[in-house]
């Protein structure tokens, strides 16, 4: 086996999200967010944000878990509900404490936190009174949330993401609460979103660097690796608009603070430019991110789609899934015959991760941290009260020698925090979807004893990190 060459100060990690995580979805005067509301729309047949994983009531027991593992870093994020629970209202004291507790845990325990501000769950009532990030009031929202977090936190926390996913998040409706039916306003109102999200970014990176001394803020992308479905050039071409659709326009716009030509021609083309105003450019241009975070699963593979009468170019259709979309006169979505597919349907795809951390380093020159990476199974309880999941780590065995090997291509990658520390609430699998190092003893209808369990896999990272890598 190839020999991995980690650095001493690599940060071996784990991530996690609020509402997948914490339970206590109106403990001690948290707000409800999107994401409770999405998952409650599910109650009747899997788990929801109610109880979740329990971190809420379990967290001391669970960072002692994440000491004995062995992390160096954990990812998770702050629930802005939980800090100011109807989004732009009076502070809420006891979600300070809470936050406060963890992250005196994790620095006692010898673990770094790597917090990100906001991960799918915006508070609902900001749908109520603005229909959320639609309106530009949500903006300043965020960024008044954003500074209080650094006041209480940033004595502690060096390491902030901004928005999770926001290139991902912009394309699943029920995550920005877009129901409007037809798809023309949708994607009108999608781009103001966007739009509006790319602001309060670059105000929450400002504020991070002006509050947090020796501050890292970076954007938490959904990375995207595209191959050409034949080497038919329009093909090629088709591959290549699918990442630059789904994440580069995302990456630029963070790096350059303008929509790069493509896109901008893209929003003139579909006639959804969303409302700019004077000063946000220089705002956008103003704010530096210090490094880029990206979450990596699978590979995509692309073919082109020409636009016809009925469809116009750049309009978007989602088949199958939320998040794939087909776009005339640019692409359509493929299936890779030459990858083997988790049983969810994501393309296990190693090379994939090297491809994506060389590009995104050849573009920016900004250091990289894979902040989600893992395999979702349904995994079993044996008898005897294990769980095997050598499938897991067969995978992480192979992004982590696909990361090595972006190393020695010149990538300077800065930690690996795979998804997901424990088991939690799969954003629409509930629990029958697992990720975790650690097994929680629930089914989506029983709670059980949501006992935690060592999976094999915990036992192998827990080698991984003790070797710095060298035992994979
Ligand atoms: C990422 C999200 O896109 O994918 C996580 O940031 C999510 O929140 C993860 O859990 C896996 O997706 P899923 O749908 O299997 O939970």
């Amino acid at each position: 086996m190839m020999k991995a060459g980690f650095p001493e100060d690599f940060l071996w990690g784990a991530a996690s999200s609020a509402f997948q995580i914490e339970g206590g979805w109106d403990a001690d005067g948290k707000g409800m967010t999107v994401a409770d509301f999405n998952s409650f729309k599910r109650s009747d047949r899997q788990a929801d944000s109610r109880t979740a994983s329990d971190f809420y009531h379990h967290w001391k027991e669970d960072i002692a878990l994440m000491k004995e593992l062995g992390l160096k870093a954990y990812r998770f994020s702050i629930s802005w509900a939980r800090i100011i629970p109807d989004g732009d209202g009076e502070v809420n004291r006891k979600g300070i404490d809470f936050y406060s507790q963890v992250l005196d845990e994790l620095l006692a325990s010898g673990i770094l936190p790597v917090v990100t501000l906001y991960h799918f769950d915006l508070p609902y009532a900001l749908v109520e009174k603005y229909n959320g990030w639609a309106d530009r009031r949500c903006v300043f929202a965020f960024e008044r949330y954003a500074k209080i977090c650094f006041e209480a936190f940033g004595d502690r926390v060096k390491w902030w993401l901004v928005h999770n996913e926001q290139n991902l998040m912009i394309r699943v409706d029920e995550r920005m609460n877009i129901s409007e039916p037809d798809a023309w306003k949708a994607d009108k109102i999608r781009a103001q979103m966007d739009y509006h999200m790319f602001l309060a970014h670059a105000l929450a990176v400002n504020a991070c660097h002006e509050m947090v001394k020796d501050a890292g803020i970076a954007p938490a992308v959904s990375s995207t690796c595209t191959y050409p479905l034949t080497n038919h050039p329009q093909d090629v071409w088709a591959a290549k608009m699918n990442d630059w659709f789904k994440t580069n326009y995302c990456l630029d716009m963070h790096y350059y603070g303008e929509y790069p030509g493509y896109y901008m021609r893209y929003l003139k083309e579909r006639d959804i430019v969303p409302v700019m105003e004077a000063g946000d450019e220089t705002l956008l241009k103003s704010a530096k991110m210090d490094f880029i975070a990206l979450n990596y699963y699978r590979t995509l593979c692309a073919s082109y789609l020409p636009a016809d009468r009925e469809h116009p170019a750049g309009m978007r259709v989602y088949r199958g899934n939320e998040v794939d979309f087909d776009q005339y006169g640019y692409c359509r979505d493929e299936k890779n015959t030459n990858l083997k597919a988790s049983e969810y349907g994501a393309q296990i795809d190693p090379m994939g991760l090297r491809i994506v951390l060389n590009d995104y380093y050849a573009r920016y020159h900004l250091p990289l941290m894979v902040t989600e990476n893992g395999l979702g199974t349904p995994d079993v309880l044996t008898e005897d009260g294990r769980v095997h999941d050598d499938y897991r780590i067969d995978y992480i065995r192979g992004h982590l020698e696909a990361m090595a090997l972006a190393m020695e291509d010149g990538v300077h990658l800065m930690g690996y925090c795979p998804w997901s520390v424990m088991d939690l609430l799969s954003s629409h699998q509930g629990f029958r979807k697992r990720y975790g190092f650690i097994y929680v003893n629930r089914e989506d209808m029983d709670l059980k004893d949501l006992k935690r369990i060592r999976k094999d896999s915990f036992y192998w990272y827990q080698n991984v990190i003790r070797t710095n890598g060298e035992k994979l």
